[in-house]
């Protein structure tokens, strides 16, 4: 087999990018490990930038979120219990989020492909890459027993922060920035209205809530915990209670609890490798880089590989601009830079850091009377979470 654009993977950054390469005519085929299925069941966030709305709809997997995702233009803070609400809109120039469960965009993206007829090999083994330096790259694997080889232009890595792509990268070539945080986030899902119309982050002293949502009728609610808890020491009711006790009483009182229909402790890193291109592999969203979900960027920043990897390979292929290649890495990792910037900045302001000095501690509250209370804080808070623009690939 031959394709122009192999692509690893078919998580968001996978689909997104073969469905945007599939409607410029660039013909791509992705593999993945998994079934359909399995990979429907990942739960993650729900927060979609302008930018990433914007590119579904260019990929043309956009109507469904548009009926169904709802336009916030505002998040709220809460700390020590005082209510700071973000005018998200007003304080960045007009834009706002959108509250779309990325396991949606995932769906709505298979089914535009499976629409479009583009080809996805699930159930792949034994993912191999090879001259990935000396020109003719190609890959191979195993399906449904027989080994298979497709032959390519250009390897998209896009198998997360486990795949193979990144390690398929000679030792000594990438170098790896990390930061892992001593707590994790504890989420729950229940079919419960939310508890206030727009997102609550808030600091607490026995840790970090947030308020999230899927729908007028769906709630997600998240608790930083030890990382030693374990999931089957959270009953449901243990959950709601702890909830509660974070929350003061005015919004306790309007907590609608319920069965969980998923639970899970999920913990939080912050990480990077340079440069996010080698020969001709390109690495995009998880696989080069993870955030603390605390500004929800993970699939932000994986829609933003995505928007510059296309564009230059839309330059390649209609404008024979080789060029472009080299500048893959750099302009991506501009912006993933600035978004780990944000979410490590959010992960701390509203934490229990329980091991932090009495000086950091105070250190810590004067950075979120800061930010939190003064329009200049409340503007640079509100520009990132929105999203940062791209740049033009040129
Ligand atoms: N061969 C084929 N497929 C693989 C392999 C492999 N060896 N290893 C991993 N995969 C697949 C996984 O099964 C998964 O479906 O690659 C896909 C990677 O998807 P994600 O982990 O969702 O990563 P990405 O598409 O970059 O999405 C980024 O998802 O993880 C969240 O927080 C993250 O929101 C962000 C977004
Ligand atoms: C979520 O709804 O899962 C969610 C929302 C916002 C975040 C993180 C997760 O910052």
């Amino acid at each position: 087999m031959k394709t122009q654009v192999l692509i690893i993977g078919a998580g968001p950054s996978g689909l997104l990018l073969g469905q945007l390469l599939h409607n410029a005519g660039i013909d791509n085929i992705i593999l993945e490990r998994q079934t359909p299925e399995y990979v429907l069941s990942r739960i993650r966030a729900g927060i979609l930038e302008s930018g990433t709305v914007e590119l579904l709809r260019e990929a043309g997997a956009h109507r469904r979120m548009e009926a169904e995702g709802l336009v916030h233009d505002g998040v709220e803070f809460l700390v020590d219990d005082r209510r700071i609400p973000l005018a998200l809109k007003t304080l960045s120039g007009g834009k706002s989020v959108m509250v779309y469960g990325q396991t949606e965009v995932t769906r709505d993206l298979m089914q535009a492909r499976s629409e479009a007829g583009a080809q996805t090999l699930y159930g792949v083994s034994d993912v191999a890459l090879h001259n990935l330096k000396d020109g003719a790259p190609y890959v191979t694997f195993t399906r449904e027993g027989e080994a298979c080889r497709i032959e390519c232009d250009y390897i998209a890595g896009c198998d997360g922060f486990h795949g193979v792509s990144r390690k398929a990268i000679p030792a000594g070539v990438l170098r790896e920035y990390e930061c892992v945080y001593p707590f994790g986030w504890l989420g729950l899902l229940a079919d419960t209205p939310p508890v206030h119309h727009e997102l609550i982050y808030a600091h607490h002293e026995r840790g970090f809530v947030l308020c999230s949502q899927r729908s007028l009728t769906r709630s997600r609610y998240y608790l930083q915990v030890p990382l030693t808890d374990n999931v089957q020491t959270w009953t449901d009711e243990r959950f709601w209670e702890e909830l509660k006790r974070r929350l003061p009483q005015e919004l306790a009182g309007k907590v609608v609890t319920g069965p969980s229909l998923e639970k899970s402790i999920a913990p939080l890193r912050s990480y990077v490798v340079e440069p996010m291109q080698y020969g001709s592999l390109f690495l995009v969203g998880d696989a080069a880089h993870i955030v603390p979900p605390t500004g929800a960027k993970g699939l932000n920043l994986a829609a933003s590989d995505v928007n510059y990897l296309y564009r230059i390979l839309c330059g390649v292929y209609h404008q024979g601009r080789q060029d472009l290649l080299s500048l893959y890495s750099q302009l991506a990792l501009r912006r993933v830079w600035k978004g780990e910037r944000f979410s490590w900045f959010m992960t701390r302001l509203l934490h229990d850091f329980q091991e932090q000095s009495a000086f950091d501690r105070r250190m810590q509250q004067a950075e979120r009377d800061y930010f939190l209370g003064s329009q200049a804080g409340l503007t640079t808070i509100a520009e990132n979470y929105v999203g940062l623009p791209f740049e033009t690939v040129r």
